[in-house]
């Protein structure tokens, strides 16, 4: 089968595209032909090395957290997918998903209804779920929250912004210029451009203050917090879980998000979009042949809404 691998850690040009053997299919695993897979900014940390400590050193290696497609094979102990099935899927750090096929446990994946596209729901798992497990298991956020999301422009950002709208709380949005008709579009009360404005030094106090980019701190957003105010993370640092142990004792909260797919909340995400409250912002696509440029592109630090490779059209 066609995939993007990697044969070492390094630039973006370690990526390419290349046969490999399809994958085994094991008792509990789904066999998914690929039709579209996210990318985003860990996969870019994979490629490069940063995070080897974490991974296998087998290579070559298929990136790609996300997918969505169609169930083309079965592990004998698999009772709730059959073939044809069309799913979502998140592969956690094995990967996998820039490649024509991918083998997953079936515990990772969730029916994708009729009427989404392949491109909209492979964009969403890890970003969305990131952004909803964030806002609702750590922030707790409930109607007429104040909550300030910072980087709403981005993947998880953009996801962010609607899921906090449907949950009724008020929003300020920080993003650059190229972002501020995006966030007003979906759904943000409030939008701080940080290339004017350091929001951290302003007056207005928040609930909740999600950092989905990770440029901030719960220090420097201490004095914007209200009394009983969270700030969240999607980049835990040491540092960061001192503040979090510190925190148990304080009112206001540190914390941090770690993302762990769980078929409810992708059943909850593909509701609200199905009921046209959520959609993936697609930025850019990409076949299999250009996840080099991908990459280059998600490590300006700069994409708006998300990247998705689009494997079978
Ligand atoms: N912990 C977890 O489980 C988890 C899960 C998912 C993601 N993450 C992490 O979360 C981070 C964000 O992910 P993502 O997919 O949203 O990334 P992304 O899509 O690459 O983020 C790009 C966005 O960041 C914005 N941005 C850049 N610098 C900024 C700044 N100083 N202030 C505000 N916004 C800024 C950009 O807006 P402009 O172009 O307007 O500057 C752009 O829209 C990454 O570090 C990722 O690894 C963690």
């Amino acid at each position: 089968m066609k995939a993007a691998i990697i044969n070492q850690y390094g630039s973006p040009a370690e990526l390419h595209a290349g046969n490999v053997p399809r994958p085994e299919v094991d008792t509990h695993d789904v066999l998914i032909r690929v039709y579209a897979a996210g990318i985003n900014p860990y996969e870019t940390k994979i490629r490069s090395g940063a995070m080897s400590l974490f991974m296998s050193n087998d290579f070559p290696k298929i990136l790609g957290g996300d997918c969505a497609g169609v169930v083309e094979q079965v592990g004998i102990m698999v009772t709730d997918f059959r073939p044809n099935d069309r799913v979502v899927a998140a592969l956690g750090v094995k990967g996998g998903g820039y490649a024509e096929y991918v083998a997953t446990n079936e515990k990772n994946l969730v029916k994708l209804p009729d009427d989404i596209d392949f491109v909209q729901a492979g964009a969403m798992p890890i970003a969305a779920g990131t952004a909803l497990q964030a806002l609702f298991n750590k922030g707790h956020v409930r109607p007429n929250d104040r909550v300030l999301i910072n980087g709403a422009a981005g993947g998880v950002g953009t996801y962010a912004v609607q899921i906090a709208k449907i949950q009724g709380a008020h929003i300020t949005a920080v993003c650059g210029p190229d972002g501020v008709a995006l966030v007003r579009e979906l759904g943000a009360d409030q939008v701080i451009d940080y290339t004017q404005t350091d929001f951290t030094k302003l007056p207005e106090t928040y609930d909740v203050v999600f950092d989905a980019v990770g440029k901030s701190s719960f220090e420097a957003c201490k004095g914007i917090l209200t009394e009983k105010g969270v700030y969240i993370t999607t980049t835990p640092s040491p540092e960061q879980f001192l503040e979090q142990v510190v925190t148990t004792f304080t009112s206001q909260k540190a914390e941090s998000i770690m993302f762990s797919f769980t078929k409810e909340d992708m059943n909850w995400l593909l509701k609200q979009m199905q009921e046209g409250r959520l959609k993936s912002v697609i930025d850019r696509t990409y076949t299999l042949d250009e996840l080099a440029q991908a990459h280059e592109y998600s490590e300006t630090g700069h994409a708006k809404g998300k990247l998705v490779v689009v494997v079978k059209g």
